[in-house]
């Protein structure tokens, strides 16, 4: 019999979700036929699109790395996804066993099964909220009960920013996160863009279209509007693979493969 629990009761199996698409991508097996075609789709659309993926992911990992070496002990991961290898609480709790991880995140799986991964980790939770609406985020009782909002806070939107609208005014989002956190706070995001002529952002945007989730990519410039009240930490926004790479890590000879804008920043 196949493990059952991390599929939530009502969920909709047929409705591609970028949460799914991406576990798939990265390898995961928490994802069914419908977001694995749409990987596939994504694929030959673009075919490094699980090396986009990949090194977004890694990008996550010394960004938690770098802000706990900053002396950040506590982490709100808005956009979580679904747990894969190297979860924030895991990267983040071998180094510091009791900093604290709220995760965030409106997909069903992604909640079920980060609850399950989360039931014995006294310092780690799961919200289900929707980001583009902090109040609820921030006013949850997972937010309340396990994060000090007078103490520096590690706030992670990887791979967020172009899930929102427009409309649901990015800017805005970011900002009300910004004000609720003290100075000395980091934020560390990537965003899809439309900047570089090797990826296809336009197909990519076309095959999100009949998922959950719409994607609007931004340029340099709007990515940077993001870090609004933040200031830029070395390098500034680059690719993903320009950002602190570790000594040894991985050499790429053209970044501009990377399809997403990274950084970090600091309150002050
Ligand atoms: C591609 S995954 C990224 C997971 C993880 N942050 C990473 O980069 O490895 C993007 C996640 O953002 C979530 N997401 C998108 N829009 C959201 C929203 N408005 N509120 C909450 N979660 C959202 C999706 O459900 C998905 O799990």
């Amino acid at each position: 019999m196949t493990d059952v629990t991390w599929i939530p009761e009502g969920v909709d199996l047929t409705r591609p979700s970028a949460a799914r698409i991406y576990d798939h991508l990265l390898g995961g097996g928490h994802n069914f036929a419908a977001d694995r075609a749409i990987a596939a789709k994504l694929v030959e659309v673009q075919p490094n699109v699980a090396t986009i993926a990949r090194r977004n992911r890694a990008f996550l990992r010394r960004a938690v790395l770098f802000m706990i070496e900053q002396g950040v002990r506590q982490f709100l991961d808005l956009g979580s996804g679904i747990p894969t290898v190297g979860n924030v609480h895991e990267i983040a709790q071998r180094v510091v066993p009791d900093a604290r991880i709220v995760y965030v995140d409106s997909e069903d799986v992604a909640v079920a099964h980060s609850t399950l991964m989360l039931r014995e980790n006294p310092f780690a939770t799961m919200v289900q909220a929707d980001v583009t609406r902090p109040d609820d985020v921030l006013g949850s009782g997972g937010v309340r009960s396990l994060l000090d909002l007078d103490e520096p806070v590690g706030l992670l939107a990887v791979t967020l920013g172009h899930y929102i609208s427009p409309e649901q005014d990015p800017v805005r989002v970011f900002a009300r996160y910004r004000d609720a956190v003290p100075s000395g706070s980091l934020l560390a995001l990537t965003h899809f863009t439309d900047d570089f002529a090797d990826i296809r952002a336009d197909d990519l945007v076309e095959t999100m279209r009949s998922t959950q989730n719409n994607v609007f990519p931004r340029t340099r410039d709007e990515v940077l509007e993001l870090f609004t009240g933040f200031e830029l930490v070395e390098p500034g926004l680059v690719t993903t693979s320009q950002w602190r790479p570790e000594p040894g890590g991985e050499v790429v000879d053209d970044p501009s493969q990377d399809g997403l804008w990274v950084g970090a920043g600091r309150k002050p």
